[in-house]
């Protein structure tokens, strides 16, 4: 059972919608074990227990938020075993990608312990509260059901 902690920040609720839909989506092709982690509440006993983590943040003035980037931070100071790291990120405006590229960047400066193993997720959501439409959603869905196979190996 591969177990998966998915540290998250979110002021409104949609980017930990985003980590629940790519868990939803692992789930349906393998079976998982994940925890949903606020960043400002994570346990490393959990991180070091992890086979994989996920990292979400909303963009906050194109990148992620400060909680987001400290934690980041945090985890390049900690013994973690070599394995997959994943990010995710919602925005409203012309930032696709923008979060993703910044938090991948910063992971493999700080972090070399944790692999990126597929370019990031970024979800457009309608308001600063959003909602998420549903094809966006079904994004982070199908992102989940192909990254069984990375995962896996
Ligand atoms: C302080 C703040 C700054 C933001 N800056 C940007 C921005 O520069 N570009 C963008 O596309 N969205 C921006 N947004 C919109 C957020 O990305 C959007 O509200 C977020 O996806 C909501 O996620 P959450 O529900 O998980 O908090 C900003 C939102 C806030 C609250």
């Amino acid at each position: 059972m591969l177990k998966i902690v998915v540290i998250y920040d979110s002021k409104y609720g949609n980017t930990k919608q985003v980590g629940e839909e790519i868990i939803a989506g692992i789930k349906d092709t393998m079976g998982t074990q994940a925890k949903m982690s606020k960043v400002r509440q994570i346990n490393f006993d959990d991180i070091i227990a992890a086979d994989a983590i996920f990292i979400g943040s909303p963009n906050h003035f194109g990148k992620a938020t400060r909680s987001i980037k400290k934690c980041i931070d945090e985890l390049g100071k900690i013994n973690l075993n070599r394995i997959p790291v994943v990010v995710f990120d919602t925005y409203i405006g012309g930032d696709f990608e923008k979060t993703v590229k910044k938090m991948e960047k910063q992971l493999i400066e700080k972090v070399p312990a944790l692999k990126v193993i597929t370019p990031g997720l970024s979800i457009k959501v309608k308001g600063v509260r959003g909602p998420i439409p549903e094809e966006e959603l079904s994004k982070c869905r199908q992102f989940g059901v192909k990254l069984a196979k990375p995962l896996k190996e």
